[in-house]
């Protein structure tokens, strides 16, 4: 919080906030609640909700409605929550947050909940805007060459705003108007209830709009305030996929743009992907076709791709992580992983490891300085330091009906192609033999072997291959 966003909050009744997501989105065609359509990590939603939290806004009320559960599951416990039974359009859904609001002094932040890229320092500007002497409320207004779709603003002589004309009420005079509505307002409390209560849906759409206040506030001789917004891409909507694909793409480049300025390397910002929950530590490399997602937290000096998915995983300094899939692990120092590599769930993986090609991991905890270089599936098992674990290593850690773990001491040569059928435990400095079925435990510092003993028949080869020319030849 900024200093003087704090001399707002501490000297002025705080501003509150009502974010609409009721909306049956019909134009998103989807069975999944616009507000919950995922960006860059987060739902929709959720972009705006931070937004607010970030602005100092403290109390949060979000309309919901049309698969109002499943959202407010999806967008989280930290808000309030009041339902629009019905959605008869954004004045109605607005007016949906008065019980919860009525005592409220202070001014009251409105927001669709479709405009994910607005920004915190915006909305600060659109509260100081609305809390000047003689104003009555405050609206962002954008402007672009071509707003189609978007609700027009036309503004008195005085240059305050007279009214807002949707697009499908609009005349082709007023249509040609190419400053918007990005629908986010800020009334001071006082007359904001009543207005809203006077809207009707005598408009195309036979919607009550939230729109209609700013007019009726006009109407009754106060003033509303239009802030302009630098760049109208802050204030995009989302009301279909192309919106959706194109406010991923902005949010996107902020995402890196931010890294890079903090001193991450991204060799090609056109094909690496960010989750604005990721975090990444300076002088950290991000090669091509690289995905790093959700909770995600890497340290500094590491190398991750090209080709590279990380979702949910914590990695430490001076990685290198080369054409892999890791989710839900932790990485330590000094690790090398790929390529080709697997790493699933639940994996805790130790400083100095090296994890090479084809091995796949999963809840797996690997000591420092392990090396399982080659062609493993490593499941339910524990491999203490400076382990070997030799080509073609397979823990068969389930019996068609339960998972079994297989535990591994420190400093043991499990053989190539050593076969552990778990439960089973391989004790410290413990060696198998390469080809090895281990089946039963093996004390520390012991030798395993499981396998056939090797028979070796003298010129056998010579002679099979003798009888066969012979049976050829006779063959003609
Ligand atoms: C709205 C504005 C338009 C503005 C545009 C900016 C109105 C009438 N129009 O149009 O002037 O240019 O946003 O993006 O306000 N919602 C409800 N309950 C409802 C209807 C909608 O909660 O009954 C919610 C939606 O979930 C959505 C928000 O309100 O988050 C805006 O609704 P939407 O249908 O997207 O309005 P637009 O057509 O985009
Ligand atoms: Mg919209």
């Amino acid at each position: 919080m900024t200093s003087s966003n704090a001399f707002i909050e501490t000297h002025l009744e705080p501003a509150v906030a009502v974010i609409l997501a009721a909306g049956k989105s019909t134009r998103m065609r989807s069975q999944i609640p616009k507000a919950l359509h995922r960006v860059c990590g987060l739902p929709l939603t959720r972009h705006v909700i931070e937004a607010c939290r970030q602005a100092g806004v403290q109390r949060i009320v979000v309309v919901i409605g049309h698969g109002a559960e499943q959202v407010r599951q999806g967008l989280g416990g930290d808000v309030e929550y009041v339902v629009q039974a019905e959605q008869l359009g954004t004045g109605h859904a607005a007016l949906c947050a008065q019980p919860a609001l009525r005592d409220h002094q202070g001014p009251i932040l409105l927001l669709a909940g479709d405009v994910p890229l607005l920004k915190a320092e915006t909305l600060q500007r659109l509260v100081a805007a609305a809390r000047q002497p003689g104003i009555a409320g405050a609206m962002l207004v954008a402007t672009m060459e071509d707003p189609t779709g978007y609700g027009r603003v036309l503004l008195d002589s005085a240059g305050y705003v007279q009214r807002i004309v949707e697009q499908k009420d609009a005349s082709p005079e007023e249509a040609t108007i190419k400053t918007w509505n990005p629908s986010v307002y800020c009334f001071k409390g006082l007359g904001l209830w009543e207005r809203l209560s006077r809207v009707r849906a005598d408009n195309a759409q036979k919607e009550y709009y939230l729109t209609d206040v700013v007019e009726l506030t006009a109407a009754d001789g106060e003033r509303v305030i239009g802030v302009p917004v630098a760049d109208a891409r802050e204030v995009l909507g989302v009301n279909s996929r192309l919106d959706l694909a194109e406010v991923i793409r902005v949010m996107q480049e902020r995402v890196l743009r931010d890294l890079m300025l903090s001193g991450v390397t991204i060799r090609d910002p056109h094909s690496t992907y960010v989750d604005v929950t990721v975090e990444v530590a300076p002088d950290t490399v991000i090669e091509p076709q690289t995905y790093l997602l959700g909770n995600t937290r890497v340290a500094s000096d590491c190398v991750l791709g090209p080709m590279t998915v990380l979702q949910d995983c914590t990695v430490g300094e001076g990685c290198t992580i080369v054409m892999s899939h890791l989710e839900g692990s932790t990485v330590g120092r000094q690790v090398r992983i790929g390529p080709f590599s697997r790493v699933r769930p639940g994996c805790l993986i130790g400083d100095a490891v090296k994890i090479g090609d084809f091995v796949e991991l999963k809840n797996a905890v690997v000591g420092e300085g392990v090396s399982a270089a080659h062609l493993s599936y490593l499941g339910d098992v524990e491999i203490g330091a400076h382990t070997n674990v030799g080509a073609g290593t397979i823990t068969c850690n389930y019996d068609g009906f339960k998972k079994h773990r297989t535990t591994i001491g420190e400093g043991v040569f499990l053989g190539s192609d050593s076969i552990l059928v778990a439960p089973v435990t391989i004790g410290d400095g413990a060696m198998t033999a390469a080809g090895s079925t281990i089946t039963e435990d093996v004390p520390p510092n012991a030798l395993a072997i499981g396998r056939v003993r090797q028979i070796t028949k003298l010129e056998w080869a010579t002679r099979w291959r003798n009888a066969r020319r012979k049976r050829e030849r006779m063959n003609g």
